[in-house]
């Protein structure tokens, strides 16, 4: 008669093996590649958040346009910068309930996974999406419980708010007191100008984030412990970077 307690810790076991297999880029690629071949090839599932149905526009003007075009960006390495901090955390168990909001693809999603959080217990929120795992919505009014999420994952999506205090309110409203908020942003040492002329259009808010104090700043009070944080050295300053912090919440 087999051990049901046995069976459950080997399932255990081998779930969690399979998950480091996503460590590695290539394959985590892969897995999400297939997915997204399937999702969006075969199942036709790819749709995007209707703005209008939104309370009003927070969002920047060509977000959804913008990032359909980055789609293809499937391992999502730079995902790396928030979440490897986040995953030795003593505070947060591998069992957190985590929402991760703008991952585009599912990349960030097993990337978190593959970091020995639970699968099933991670949760996607964006204007786009073709997976099951990533829900429609907006980050400014989203439809989530208060406290719901032990912690929050938002990888270069703040800076495509018009109103990042307002966004950062509602990312506090459902994070629990003594949980934990990610914001990684880009660092760009061209001009906005610079950039339109480049593109032809604006990839994000009107106004810049330009440093990690701002990027505290929306949470204001809020804001408890600070964990960890990813500035662009003075010497680094003539290239493309990134801005992070990772801070427990209090509320
Ligand atoms: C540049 S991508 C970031 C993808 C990934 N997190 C990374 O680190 O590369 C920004 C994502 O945020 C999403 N986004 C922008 N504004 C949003 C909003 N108001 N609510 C939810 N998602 C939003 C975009 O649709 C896009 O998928």
């Amino acid at each position: 008669m087999p051990n049901p307690s046995l069976i459950r810790r080997s399932k255990g076991l081998l779930r969690h093996t399979l998950d480091q297999l996503l460590l590695v880029d290539l394959i985590r690629f892969a897995v999400v590649a297939v997915r997204y071949l399937w999702f969006v090839g075969v199942r036709r599932r790819l749709s995007t958040y209707d703005l209008k149905a939104g309370t009003d526009t927070s969002v920047a003007r060509n977000t959804i346009s913008h990032n359909l075009k980055g789609l293809r960006d499937l391992a999502v390495n730079r995902s790396h910068l928030l979440v490897r901090p986040l995953s030795v955390l003593e505070t947060l168990p591998v069992d957190a309930r985590i929402l991760s909001i703008g991952p585009r693809s599912e990349g960030e999603l097993f990337n978190l996974a593959a970091h020995g959080f639970v699968l099933k217990n991670i949760t996607g929120l964006d204007l786009i999406s073709y997976s099951p795992r990533v829900q429609l919505g907006d980050m400014h009014a989203m439809r989530f419980g208060d406290n719901a999420f032990d912690a929050v994952i938002l990888g270069w999506v703040l800076a495509y708010s018009e109103d990042p205090a307002r966004a950062a309110r509602e990312v506090v409203r459902v994070t629990r007191p003594g949980g934990v908020i990610a914001v990684g942003v880009e660092y760009s040492p061209q001009s906005q100008e610079e950039i339109i002329r480049e593109l032809g259009y604006l990839p994000g808010a009107s106004k810049r984030i330009a440093s990690c104090e701002e990027i505290l700043g929306f949470f204001g009070n809020a804001v408890d412990h600070v964990y960890f944080k990813h500035v662009v050295a003075a010497r680094d300053r003539n290239r493309v970077g990134s801005l992070c912090v990772i801070f427990s919440i209090v509320k």
